[in-house]
């Protein structure tokens, strides 16, 4: 098949053999950018009507690597092979050879080259959206929302406002400056775009990650709410946006809400083995038990696909909700093989494998010694690198869990000293929460400070409304 160059409305050249393919990928590229369910669909219809268009097979890679676990980078792997040849064959671009290369680099772990060459593309080609969201992904999972924000800030101004996907920049550089801690920034682009397009689920978003830093519980239990009928309409994500919902409600103590939107919505398709689910779910459940609630036998139905992961080698932050899940399940086995098997991913020369071992073999053992009853032990381990937790990735509001196990732990020790520090540094940051002050007043009365007790006992119940 003869292929050539076509170009879309704001001038990216695609090489394809027909120029319906270019508005295909424009479309590929403005649903995931939405989360839209119909994204894999419209890539499958794609590289049926067009196989060899070099940027339906980087983006069938780019999918597949997307989904964060190694059965499906696998495929990746297959499909990166042989597309330097391929693209050579077929007259490809530079740009597009780029993004072969990009593909190939994430095939090896590269984290880091991958995002450099994305970053790359963009100096030269702005208004390639799936690249500017593709990067937005692998610097949310480097952890530095410093990172993200600036991606945006590059670019963004030399879009056109009225692009379809304008919007979903907004919303992306809203998210980007909420984990650099500019919160009130964020919230004004965030609103932005979820004004032009409510649906946008990732900017409705954005704007609950401000609520939950900023402690605004009950207009972040109204926000998401209000807009659920739009939101509600994407792909697994959506289900993300219900984690944030329950977060609000649990430090009301609202617990019956949040066992009923994990029941119905959170754990409702986990068989799908999407990534995201498994971390929204493990989190949620052990906030749950650590807020004092009995979640019966839910872990069990984790565990069956967390066993599925324990050589994983991907998102070291993945990986740790999988762990979370056997552990708490009392899944011996299989949790030892992870940890293991995360033992020698740490030797690797890959950007996910130096975090392994840097920081997230010590919170593998935290996780574990704290379910085996080794309080003291669990501090141990996770005391001295919570200062680096950001590198693991993930939001700030998800890797919260870590720290919470880590006081938790602390209470558990009977170490009041250590505990009494622990909570009082994170009442600092939060002012807000009953989680806090509930076992932070638990710990001064244990220390004889009956007076203090109440008076944190008191600020919990403030914040509770049941
Ligand atoms: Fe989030």
């Amino acid at each position: 098949m003869s292929m050539k160059q076509y170009a879309d409305p704001y001038g990216l050249a695609f090489t394809a053999s027909a120029p319906d393919s270019v508005e295909t990928i424009s479309r590929f590229t403005t649903s995931y950018m939405g989360f839209r369910r119909e994204t894999g669909a419209i890539l499958k219809d794609l590289t049926e009507s067009d196989p060899d268009m070099p940027m339906a097979r980087c983006a069938k890679g780019y999918l597949a690597k997307l989904m964060g676990s190694s059965n499906h980078s696998a495929r990746a792997v297959s499909i990166s092979k042989d597309l330097d040849a391929h693209l050579e064959k077929v007259g490809a671009n530079d740009r597009e050879k780029l993004h072969a290369a990009a593909l190939a680099a994430w095939c090896r772990g590269d984290l880091d080259k991958t995002t450099s060459i994305w970053e790359e593309i963009l100096l030269d080609h702005p208004m390639d959206g799936l690249v500017l969201r593709l990067a937005h992904f692998t610097h949310f999972y480097s952890g530095d929302g410093r990172k993200m924000r600036d991606s945006m800030a590059r670019h963004l101004p030399l879009w056109p406002k009225d692009h379809p996907n304008y919007g979903f920049l907004l919303g992306m550089y809203a998210f980007g400056l909420e984990e650099s801690g500019q919160f009130e920034k964020a919230e004004h682009y965030g609103r932005a775009a979820v004004e032009r397009n409510p649906k946008d689920a990732w900017s409705v978003h954005s704007i609950a990650h401000v609520m939950e830093m900023t402690e605004r519980q009950e207009e972040g239990i109204a926000w998401i709410a209000g807009l659920e009928s739009d939101w509600s309409t994407v792909n697994n994500f959506r289900f993300h946006l219900y984690w944030h919902k329950c977060l609000f409600h649990l430090e009301r103590g609202e617990f019956d809400q949040v066992l009923k939107l994990y029941d119905e919505q959170i754990s409702s398709d986990v068989e799908s083995d999407f990534y995201l689910d498994i971390c929204n779910c493990s989190s949620l459940l052990w906030r749950l038990e650590m807020f004092g609630v009995n979640v019966g036998d839910r872990w069990r139905a984790l565990t069956d696909v967390a066993r599925k992961h324990l050589h994983d080698r991907d998102l070291i932050f993945v990986s740790l909700h999988y762990l979370m899940a056997l552990v708490a399940n009392g899944d011996r086995k299989a949790a030892d093989q992870m940890i293991e098997s995360m033992r020698e991913w740490a030797q690797l020369d890959e950007t996910q494998a130096r975090i392994c071992a840097t920081v997230g073999l010590a919170v593998a053992k935290g996780l574990q010694l704290s379910r085996d009853g080794k309080y003291a032990e669990a501090v141990a381990a996770i005391k001295p690198v919570r200062y680096d937790l950001d590198l693991v990735g993930g939001s700030k509001a998800q890797r919260d869990v870590f720290i919470m196990i880590m006081l938790d732990a602390a209470k558990a020790s009977n170490d009041a000293l250590v505990a009494r520090a622990l909570f009082s540094e994170r009442l600092g940051e939060k002012v807000h929460s009953s989680w806090t002050w509930k076992n932070y007043s638990t710990i001064l009365e244990s220390s004889g400070k009956s007076e203090e007790a109440a008076f944190a006992a008191g600020k919990a119940q403030e914040i509770r409304v049941s």
